[in-house]
């Protein structure tokens, strides 16, 4: 069997995020209106027709590839491109200018490649393999190892809705140690954040894989520790995701060990 392209995949998936991103933008500015799915999460038109766009437009291009999309599903079987076409939904529906296009590709149930684009910033983040990330073209630089305390800033999103909420208990000891933390409302776009060192951890409990395949590529060739408990044969059941930068990742992992113990 000949060996993936990847470089090819790269390619398209770049230009098809820029396509996307301009796309979700024409839909934003004629104005969008949200509605609750049933897992209680956001969904606008722009949405389903972003990855419309995405699934027929890769189906095309690498008719072999599988394909799930946050909006229609699918499965993870052999190579997968994995999308969410508009990651930080609510951001986008009520105007909050932090939400991104993700395309991942798993190749062996791991991350392989991933695009992220900023669409309002112009910035368009790629990894592939175990290459250190790109922004727009540019190399980024190595992470340095951080230890928690003041200056030190960890992103989240919380999804648990039951009692005891652990991933706040989690944050309100980050907090009391001198971190500081922040939902910028899109996973996909703060654990890019992560690879690029613009912020140094993020943890969530309920992460879906659509919301991380793309980014976690990034992480993986920034080499960043990570962990992701994703079931590729339930792609859509929530997991948890938690990277950061080293020495960091272990303090916030030691922490959340305890708080399971
Ligand atoms: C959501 C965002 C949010 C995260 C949720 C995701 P969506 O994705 O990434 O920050 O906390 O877990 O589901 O619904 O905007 O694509």
């Amino acid at each position: 069997m000949p060996a993936l392209d990847l470089a090819t995949r790269l390619s398209a998936a770049e230009t098809l995020a820029r396509d996307a991103g301009a796309r979700a933008r024409a839909f934003q500015s004629d104005g969008v209106t949200a509605v609750l799915k049933a897992d209680s999460s956001l969904v606008t038109e722009a949405d389903g027709a972003v990855e419309a766009f995405l699934r027929d437009s890769l189906g095309a291009a690498f008719p072999d590839d599988g394909f799930l999309g946050e909006e229609t599903g699918g499965a993870v079987e052999g190579p997968t491109w994995i999308i969410d076409p508009i990651d930080g939904t609510s951001n986008f529906a009520a105007g909050r200018p932090f939400w991104c296009v993700s395309i991942g590709l798993y190749v062996d149930g791991a991350p392989a490649l991933g695009v992220v684009f900023d669409p309002l910033r112009d910035e368009l983040f790629h990894g592939l393999g175990l290459a250190r990330p790109m922004l727009n073209g540019v190399q980024l630089p190595p992470i340095a190892p951080r230890r928690l305390g003041p200056g030190v800033c960890v992103g989240f999103g919380v999804q648990e809705r039951g009692p005891g909420r652990p991933a706040l208990a989690l944050l309100g000891g980050l907090a009391d140690a001198g971190a500081s933390v922040r939902n910028l409302g899109s996973g996909a776009l703060t654990l890019t954040y992560v690879a690029a060192g613009r912020i140094d951890g993020y943890f969530e409990n309920g992460v879906k894989l659509w919301d991380a395949a793309g980014a976690l590529a990034l992480i993986r060739g920034a080499g960043l520790p990570y962990v992701s408990v994703f079931d590729l044969a339930n792609p859509g059941a929530p997991a948890p995701v938690l990277a950061a930068a080293p020495g960091l990742f272990d303090e916030i992992a030691a922490r959340r060990d305890a708080q399971q113990a």
